[in-house]
């Protein structure tokens, strides 16, 4: 079908198509039923229709874990891949609080063009996709937002009166996911539009290099839970700080702010061995080289200068910026006498968390699986620059 035809979303949207949406939400489609219930309504309506309408539900029922609306919005299957999570999306708009027009530069279906509608600016999607096009703002009428729409190449888009823009460049293409890095357009690219309109937020992937970002940008990662999810940078008038690690889970939204740790490691916090309790920092936390800055805020030391965990002998508040484990057994790495010493303590499923040194953890884990009672976590780390072993179980 061809992507410039969007004749073929106006059908779905009109009565037939709305009908057919209706019914198959409602229905049973799992397994057999879906293909007796393809069979019938093939039998009523035309048969391209039935499989735009199928292949929507089923893209509406996936997009419920990324948006609240998801039954009422519009997507491809490579849109929904690419649109940022609602939460994400959400948080991001609100970075361009005080700007009026915003312009949202590779819109593609909108997940963040509708939340910067949403938070009340006045915005516009440019993007090459007349399909993405055509979703984004039916995504926008959707959230009860209006949009405007252009299709452009962004590198032609017109910016006059625009005074914050925003941009989430294409990280694949028809040959499949582009090399860490590149992005089209490219970043050098995105990062000039803060000279055009004053204001520019960039969407990137989680894996982006530090040495990219520009003196004075921000450089933000966010993770949903322990799953670290993307990156943002943030021009000048929009930064806060030199990096930050935002986290979102059930109770709300975290965000730690700061200067890196140096790459030298003399981090100004205090190193010393593990003791009864061990953060795992958030890896949004470790991305941003924030782990001395989570150190002090949870009064707690480094293992190794080098290593991004963090020990204390009292037992920590929990954060939401690390998992907190309770150490059982800490003492330099020794996979023959391991098994041994998890049958000693009782541990029957094992994960294995690794840093600082190589090995196979998923084979690890299976190996060390035992009977036990107990669901234990082995840190293969390192201390002092020794190999080190921890086994430690979540409190
Ligand atoms: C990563 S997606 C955007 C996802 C979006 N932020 C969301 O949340 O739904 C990238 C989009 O960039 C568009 N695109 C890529 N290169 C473009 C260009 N040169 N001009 C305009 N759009 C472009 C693609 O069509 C695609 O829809």
């Amino acid at each position: 079908m061809d992507r410039d035809d969007t004749s073929r979303w106006d059908r779905l949207a009109g009565t037939d198509g709305t009908a057919l949406l209706d019914r198959l939400a409602g229905a049973d489609r799992s397994g057999d039923a879906a293909l007796r219930l393809g069979t019938a309504l093939r039998r009523e309506y035309d048969a391209g229709l039935v499989a735009d309408a199928m292949t929507l539900t089923e893209l509406r029922d996936r997009a419920s874990a990324k948006f609240t609306l998801a039954g009422r919005m519009w997507f491809t299957r490579d849109g929904l891949e690419q649109a940022s999570s609602e939460v994400l999306a959400r948080h991001r708009a609100a970075r361009f609080a005080g700007r009026d027009r915003v312009a949202d530069l590779c819109c593609g279906i909108g997940g963040d063009l509708v939340a910067l509608a949403v938070a009340g600016h006045e915005v516009t999607g440019v993007d090459l996709d007349p399909t993405h096009l055509w979703m984004a703002g039916r995504n926008a009428t959707a959230h009860g937002a209006a949009v405007r729409t252009v299709r452009a190449d962004v590198r032609d888009a017109d910016l006059s009166g625009v005074d914050g823009v925003f941009v989430d460049p294409a990280r694949r293409s028809a040959g499949g996911r582009m090399r860490t890095g590149d992005s089209e357009p490219p970043l050098g690219w995105c990062l000039d539009l803060a000279g055009r309109t004053g204001a520019a937020g960039i969407k990137a992937a989680p894996g982006i290099d530090h040495g990219t970002v520009p003196p004075e940008w921000e450089l933000e990662f966010l993770a949903l839970g322990r799953e670290l999810k993307e990156s943002a940078l943030w021009s000048p008038a929009l930064a806060g700080a030199r990096t930050r690690a935002t986290v979102f889970d059930p109770a709300g939204t975290h965000t730690i702010a700061g200067d890196p740790d140096p790459a030298d490691g003399d981090t100004g916090v205090a190193v010393g061995p593990p003791g009864a309790w061990l953060l795992d920092p958030n890896p949004a936390v470790t991305r941003a080289g924030l782990v001395s800055q989570l150190a002090r805020r949870t009064a707690t030391t480094r293992i190794d200068p080098r290593i991004a965990f963090l020990t204390t002998d009292d037992e920590p508040a929990p954060t939401p910026f690390a998992r907190v484990l309770r150490v059982l057994d800490s003492r330099p790495w020794d996979q023959k006498r391991l098994p041994r010493l998890l049958r000693e303590l009782d541990v029957g499923a094992v994960d294995v968390r690794r840093r600082g040194l190589a090995g196979d953890v998923e084979a690890l884990a299976r190996t060390l699986r035992g009977r036990g009672s107990r669901h234990a976590t082995v840190v293969m780390t390192r201390v002092d620059d020794r190999p080190w072993g921890l086994v430690c179980v979540a409190p």
